[in-house]
């Protein structure tokens, strides 16, 4: 919507009103929704293909519409990533196993505006390793987000992000970033997951955007299957994401994409 109001940053980033907010939270909350609800149809045995058709189910029945279905060629209401593949995932028959960890990242379209997250699953059994690979990637975005205030930087989230999981031996992808949003899937600007504190441009209240960390166990190095949209890392080691869409607010910022009903825990 290139006639939307609103002013627009030297760096090309829409400053949105308290209207775009209550958007923003609907279409995050609707995202959100799918998100809690999907996590009873992911178990051994179950295919990909079947919870993508649980997850575009859900977003006809609200009303909604899919950002993903038709966005450059890709079919589906989600992209499901299971143990190695970093993002982009494409559902399919292939069935689960015991101890599979796969993110769902699902982007919904409610009036118009753009709720985009993701989280990680487990398919039965959770191993303590993976389960540290779970929870601080979820840490590590929260950490990104606690940098969100007006006045800090771009730089300040990524700088947050990388410093905490570097810490922790583990790496933050480089390939993949997130993204502004609002009535657009991606806007400028490129939300990096790694970087200098105080570099890049300004936060500013009414900014939208989604941070989405994706953390590997071994080394940040991907590449893309002959699907073209596959991501995996190049060493097999496995991996973790997860995303929120936020707003930026007169003294932090607002998730959009909160559990609605707050039972969400990064490793159940
Ligand atoms: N939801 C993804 C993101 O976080 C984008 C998926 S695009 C798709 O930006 F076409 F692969 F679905
Ligand atoms: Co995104
Ligand atoms: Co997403």
């Amino acid at each position: 919507m290139s006639d939307h109001k609103g002013r627009i940053t030297r760096d090309g980033i829409r400053i949105h009103d308290a209207a775009d907010f209550a958007g923003m939270h609907k279409a995050g909350a609707l995202a959100a929704q799918i998100l809690d609800d999907v996590a009873e149809h992911v178990y051994p045995g179950q295919t990909t293909g079947a919870i993508d058709a649980f997850i575009e189910d859900q977003v006809n029945k609200a009303g909604a519409k899919s950002a993903t279905i038709g966005y450059k060629g890709y079919k589906h209401a989600s992209c499901i990533s299971v143990n190695h593949v970093v993002c982009h995932g494409i559902p399919g028959d292939k069935k689960l196993k015991d101890g599979d960890i796969l993110n769902i990242d699902v982007t919904v379209i409610v009036d118009g505006w753009f709720g985009d997250t993701s989280r990680m699953y487990v398919a039965g059994k959770l191993s303590r390793k993976t389960e540290r690979l779970i929870q601080i990637t979820h840490d590590s975005l929260m950490k990104g987000i606690e940098a969100v205030k007006p006045g800090n930087t771009f730089g300040d989230i990524g700088h947050a992000i990388q410093s905490f999981v570097e810490g922790q031996r583990m790496s933050v992808v480089r390939d993949f970033c997130g993204h502004g949003l609002g009535t657009v899937f991606h806007a400028p600007p490129n939300v990096l997951h790694y970087g200098r504190a105080g570099s890049g441009p300004m936060l500013e209240e009414g900014m939208f955007f989604t941070i989405e960390p994706m953390v590997n166990l071994g080394r940040p190095e991907t590449k893309i299957l002959a699907d073209d949209w596959t991501a995996v890392t190049r060493d097999k080691s496995l991996s973790a994401q997860f995303e929120h869409s936020i707003g930026v607010t007169a003294d932090g910022c607002e998730i959009f994409t909160l559990s609605p009903g707050g039972k969400f825990h990064p490793t159940y």
